[in-house]
């Protein structure tokens, strides 16, 4: 076999959510879009705001010397300066354009950040379920993701990850709103993290960084908010993108933002700076990053996103269905009927739902929908839920 054997376990770990996907452009080409249910991917469904529309129509019309040229790597200072801004207003603590690198996406960020801080062995803990990809942006520089296993509620079990960091623990993710699980965790949770984390470093004489993934911060719901990380942790990161916030994630434009008195932090913005030529991104795409200066925190209203969340939500549990209500993002995660996620989603594929099993977020037992999708679609899948849950609990045929 030609391909190398980590990219092939790479390809292996991450195909649960394509291998949904591409089933889904099969089916619906078999049977017809109409028929066919897709819940699998987290890809917006609703327009941008207005004022991103506009603000892309306004800058492609002004005349701006270099508009489509090649700038400093880690992006144009106005923008920079515009993120830390807008940070310094929501972290508590003050933050410069230094502390900013734009980049193409939350994904690009997490590589060029793990490309800074991770020896070959280091390791990085997540707490389950995870989005699946942070293993291969760990892997991408000889790094070793490690799971840790959640509360009941997928709230962090801080026992557990206590006792998952050793000497070679460079970084704790956090990711909240949760995909999959959509819960947040609250202010009190992320200050006992941030004393663990104090006393771990001071005990392993070994400076842990708090990776922040926050692309989902502003779907939130029923008024809860996502708590500041910088302010409470000092050796902290947050990555983020406008993705989801601004449905734009077809135009890869995100961000990290550095805790100006984490250890190392200029030298891991220009190690990251550096870094982006070598990793083929160069910069964050240029009309983008104008483009967000003028929307000017403008997002998505998440209440559409509420809208769907609780006529899925309601109609499921009626017919049985056991979850959590989420807070945020737009996933539910639910526990698979019968016990067997992998067996669960084939049932529900029967019936030209699409969903993404749990083991895919490290979590069997479990099953994700997405609900960026037309109302309509929720609607019209509901009989097949029914049906599914009913062969499953022999109720049915
Ligand atoms: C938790 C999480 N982190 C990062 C990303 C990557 O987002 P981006 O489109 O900004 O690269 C995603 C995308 O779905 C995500 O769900």
């Amino acid at each position: 076999m030609a391909i190398a054997k980590h990219t092939h376990i790479a390809l292996f770990g991450t195909s649960l959510i394509r291998k949904m996907f591409n089933e889904g452009a099969r089916m619906k080409k078999e049977f017809g879009v109409e028929n066919v249910f897709d819940f699998s991917l987290g890809n917006p469904n609703i327009p941008p705001p207005n004022e991103f529309t506009e603000a892309v129509i306004k800058i492609m019309k002004e005349d701006i010397p270099g508009k489509h040229a090649y700038m400093t790597n880690s992006g144009y200072a106005e923008t920079r300066a515009f993120v830390a801004d807008f940070l310094t207003k929501e972290q508590g603590i003050t933050l410069e354009k230094e502390n900013i690198i734009m980049t193409c996406g939350a994904g690009a960020a997490l590589n060029l950040f793990f490309q800074a801080i991770l020896n070959v062995g280091d390791n990085v803990v997540v707490s389950i379920p995870n989005f699946v990809v942070y293993k291969t942006y760990v892997e991408n520089f000889g790094g070793v993701l490690k799971t840790v296993k959640c509360k009941d509620n997928f709230q962090l079990d801080l026992e557990a990850i206590e006792a998952s960091i050793n000497v070679q623990t460079a970084a704790v993710i956090i990711n909240s709103p949760n995909n999959p699980s959509g819960v947040v965790y609250p202010a009190s949770q992320i200050k006992a993290l941030a004393s663990l984390l104090r006393r771990k470093s001071r005990e392993l004489d070994r400076q842990i960084y708090l990776v922040s993934d926050e692309p989902y911060r502003y779907i939130v719901y029923d008024g809860v908010e996502v708590p500041p990380i910088l302010s409470a942790y000092e050796n902290s990161v947050i990555i983020s993108s406008y993705s989801k916030s601004l449905s734009i994630p077809g135009e890869r434009i995100g961000w990290a933002a550095i805790h100006p008195k984490a250890e190392d932090a200029n030298l891991i913005i220009q190690v990251m700076t550096m870094s982006t030529t070598g990793m083929g991104y160069t910069n964050a795409p240029a009309l983008m990053q104008r483009a967000i200066v003028e929307v000017n925190g403008k997002t998505i209203d998440p209440e559409i996103y509420r809208e769907k969340r609780d006529l899925f939500a309601n109609s499921l549990r009626d017919l049985g269905y056991d979850f959590i209500l989420p807070q945020g993002t737009f996933y539910l995660f639910i526990k698979a009927p019968g016990g067997d996620d992998m067996k669960f989603v084939e049932i529900l594929q029967d019936e030209k739902i699409l969903a993404v099993p749990g083991s895919g977020f490290n979590m069997p037992g479990y099953f994700r929908l997405s609900y960026c999708v037309e109302n309509q679609v929720i609607r019209r899948a509901i009989p097949g839920f029914k049906k599914a849950i009913d062969k499953t609990l022999s109720k049915g045929e």
